[in-house]
C-alpha cells in the first residue's frame, strides 16, 4: 500500500481537530467595521444612527409624532456616555432580550416595508460595541404605556448570541417610550461634517415631522423643531416585482409559497400578475404552470424568468413606498439652506435587482447658505439618504456619489462644479435598500438605481438651468440700460444745446425709450425660450449604459 502522506506533512484528520463553529455575535465582534465600527468619529456616529433610526421606524409603524432625546455626555479621553429617549410605542417585555441582545432578530427583515432598519442587526450592534469598549452592560428602560416599566440592564452572551440579563426593575408609573443608557470607549466626538450633531441635523431635515433634542458633551442644546405636523402613515408591506426577479429568489419563494400551482402562486407572490401576464408566461415556457410550486426546479424558474423578461408589466404600485414629499422637502431645504434658487422633484416607482420597488427623490438648492462652508469659500455638497437616514460615510462607494458626477453639470451652466455654492439632496427610497455593507453607509451601484437617480438630478438640473439663464440674461439688460442711460445723459446735454430745449425733459424722454425698448427684448427672448425637458442624446447616454 502507498502511504500518502510524507513524514513532515499533516494528515487531515489533524487538521480538523481544530474544525469549530461560531457564532454571528462572535464574528461581528472580531468584524465591527462591518457594522459601522471603524475610526473613532464614525462609531460614535453609528450608534446614534443605530438608536435613531429605531425609534423614528417605531414611531412611524405606530402612527406617532416621533420626539426624540439625544444626549451624549463625556466621561474621560475618548469615553462618553450616551442617553437616547424617544415617545415611541415601547417593546414589550418578552421581546427586550431578543432586541438588544441578538444579533439578526427584529420586527422589519421579513416583511418588505419600507422602514430605516432591515437587518436586525442594529442595536444589538450598539450593545456589543458597548460592552467590548468597557466590559459593561448597557440600560434600557421601556414601557408600552400601561403603566409598567422595565429596566434592563444586560449584555450578549457572545458564543450563543443571546442575552444576558443582569438586572431586571419593574415599576408602576405611566410613560411610554424607551430609553437607553450605554457607555463606549475609544470613540471621539466632534462638531465635523460627518458628527452626531450633521447627523442629527440631516436626519431633521429628511424628516420634517421629527423633533429632536439634541444635548453635546460641552452642554450645549440644539432644539430640531418639526415643520409639519403631519403624523406620517405607517409603511405597508409590497409584493416583490415581477421584472429584476433572480431564479434564486423565484426558487425560494415558491418553496415557501402554499399555493398548490404556479399559476396562483405568482398571482399571489408579485405585483401586476394579472391573469393575462399569466397566460402570456405560459406561452413562453416549455412545462405546465399547473404544477406544484415547490417542486420548480432551477432551469424551470430560468425559463419563468426569461419569460417575464419578454412581457411588458405595469410599474410597481407606489402604495407601499413614502417618499418625505416634494412639499416637505422644499420647506425644509427652505428653512435649513435658505437659497436663492431651489427645485425639487420625485420621480415614479421603478424597480432594483429582485423585483424591489424604489423610488427617487431629489432636491437641488443653489446659492444662499447652499454648498459646504470650508473658511476660505464654498463647496458643492451631497447630501445623501436612504430611507430618510442620513448617509454621511463611505461616499466614494455609493450609487448616489456615482450618478451625481456622472451628470455633465456644465450643460446645466455649473462650470465648475465642485466650487459651486449648491447642495444636491438626494434621498432612495425602497422597502429593500441595496447597501454596499452591515453598516449601511452606502448604496451599492445597481444600474437602475444609477440611472433613476441620474434622470432626476438632469431634471433639476433643467430646472437650475433655466433659471440661472433668465438670471444672466437679466444682469446683461441690466448693464445694457446703464452704458445706455450713460450716453444718452451726454446726448440730451448736446441736444438741448443745439435745439434750445430742456435737458431734463430730453433725458426722461430718452430713459422711456430705452425702458421700452429693453422690455421688448425680455419678451422676444421668454418666447423663444425652450423648455423641452432633458436633452434627447443626454437620455440616450443614460439608457445604453
Ligand atoms: N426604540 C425602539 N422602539 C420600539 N422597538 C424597537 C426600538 N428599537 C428597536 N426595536 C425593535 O427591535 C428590532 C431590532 O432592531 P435592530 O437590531 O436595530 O434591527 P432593525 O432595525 O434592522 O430591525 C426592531 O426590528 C424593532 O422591532
Ligand atoms: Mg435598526
Amino acid at each position: 500500500m502507498i502511504n500518502m502522506v510524507a513524514v513532515n506533512e499533516i494528515h487531515a484528520d489533524d487538521l480538523f481537530k481544530e474544525f469549530k463553529e461560531s457564532s454571528i455575535t462572535e464574528f461581528f465582534r472580531k468584524n465591527r467595521a462591518h457594522l459601522g465600527y471603524s475610526g473613532k468619529l464614525r462609531s460614535l456616529t453609528t450608534v446614534i444612527h443605530e438608536i435613531v433610526t429605531n425609534s423614528l421606524d417605531a414611531c412611524e409603524e405606530a402612527g406617532i409624532l416621533p420626539e426624540i432625546y439625544v444626549r451624549i455626555e463625556a466621561l474621560g479621553k475618548e469615553h462618553y456616555k450616551i442617553k437616547c429617549v424617544d415617545n415611541g410605542p415601547g417593546i414589550p417585555l418578552k421581546h427586550i432580550s431578543s432586541v438588544f441582545g441578538k444579533m439578526l432578530a427584529g420586527t422589519k427583515f421579513h416583511r418588505n416595508v419600507q422602514l430605516r432598519g432591515q437587518q436586525g442587526i442594529g442595536v444589538a450592534g450598539v450593545t456589543l460595541f458597548s460592552q467590548t469598549t468597557t466590559g459593561k452592560p448597557i440600560t434600557v428602560k421601556t414601557s408600552t404605556g400601561k403603566g409598567k416599566v422595565n429596566e434592563l440592564d444586560l449584555m450578549i452572551d457572545i458564543t450563543k448570541n443571546t442575552a444576558d440579563i443582569l438586572r431586571n426593575e419593574e415599576y408602576s408609573e405611566y410613560w411610554r417610550g424607551t430609553e437607553i443608557d450605554a457607555e463606549f470607549k475609544g470613540v471621539r466626538f466632534t462638531l465635523s461634517e460627518r458628527g452626531p450633531f450633521e447627523y442629527l441635523r440631516r436626519t431633521a431635515i429628511a424628516n420634517p415631522h421629527v423633533k429632536i433634542t439634541f444635548i453635546d458633551p460641552e452642554g450645549r442644546k440644539t432644539v430640531f423643531d418639526r415643520s409639519n405636523q403631519k403624523v406620517p402613515t405607517p409603511p405597508i408591506p409590497v409584493k416583490a416585482h415581477p421584472k429584476g426577479l433572480e431564479v434564486d429568489e423565484l426558487i425560494n419563494m415558491a418553496k415557501a409559497n402554499k399555493a398548490r400551482k404556479v399559476s396562483s402562486f405568482l398571482g399571489v407572490a408579485f405585483s401586476r400578475m394579472s391573469n393575462a401576464r399569466i397566460k402570456e408566461i405560459q406561452e413562453h415556457v416549455s412545462f405546465d404552470l399547473n404544477k406544484n410550486p415547490r417542486k420548480l426546479t432551477w432551469a424551470e424558474c430560468e425559463e419563468i424568468i426569461n419569460a417575464i423578461d419578454k412581457i411588458k408589466f405595469l410599474a410597481p404600485p407606489s402604495e407601499g413606498l413614502m417618499p418625505i414629499g416634494e412639499k416637505q422637502i422644499r420647506e425644509a431645504v427652505l428653512n435649513i439652506v435658505d437659497p436663492e434658487f431651489e427645485a425639487t422633484l420625485t420621480r415614479p416607482t421603478k424597480v432594483h435587482s429582485g423585483g424591489v420597488p424604489f423610488q427617487i427623490e431629489v432636491a437641488i438648492a443653489f446659492g444662499g447658505n447652499a454648498g459646504r462652508n470650508i473658511g476660505e469659500g464654498t463647496k458643492f455638497e451631497l447630501m445623501r439618504f436612504a430611507n430618510k437616514a442620513p448617509l454621511l460615510f463611505d461616499a466614494g462607494g455609493c450609487a448616489i456619489t456615482r450618478s451625481a458626477s456622472s451628470v455633465d453639470w456644465k450643460r446645466y451652466g455649473i462650470r465648475d462644479f465642485e466650487n459651486a455654492p449648491m447642495t444636491l439632496f438626494v434621498n432612495v427610497i425602497s422597502t429593500h435598500i441595496p447597501y454596499t455593507s452591515a453598516g449601511k453607509q452606502s448604496i451599492s451601484e445597481d444600474q437602475n438605481l444609477l440611472k433613476e437617480i441620474r434622470f432626476a438630478l438632469m431634471e433639476v438640473g433643467r430646472k437650475f438651468q433655466i433659471y440661472y439663464s433668465r438670471l444672466r440674461k437679466a444682469e446683461e439688460r441690466e448693464l445694457k440700460k446703464q452704458i445706455l442711460r450713460k450716453y444718452s445723459a451726454a446726448f440730451a446735454a448736446a441736444l438741448a444745446e443745439l435745439a434750445n430745449r430742456d435737458e431734463e425733459k430730453i433725458k426722461k424722454e430718452l430713459y422711456v425709450i430705452i425702458e421700452e425698448k429693453i422690455s421688448g427684448m425680455d419678451a422676444e427672448e421668454e418666447n423663444g425660450e425652450e423648455l423641452d425637458a432633458i436633452p434627447q442624446e443626454e437620455i440616450m447616454k443614460t439608457e445604453s449604459e
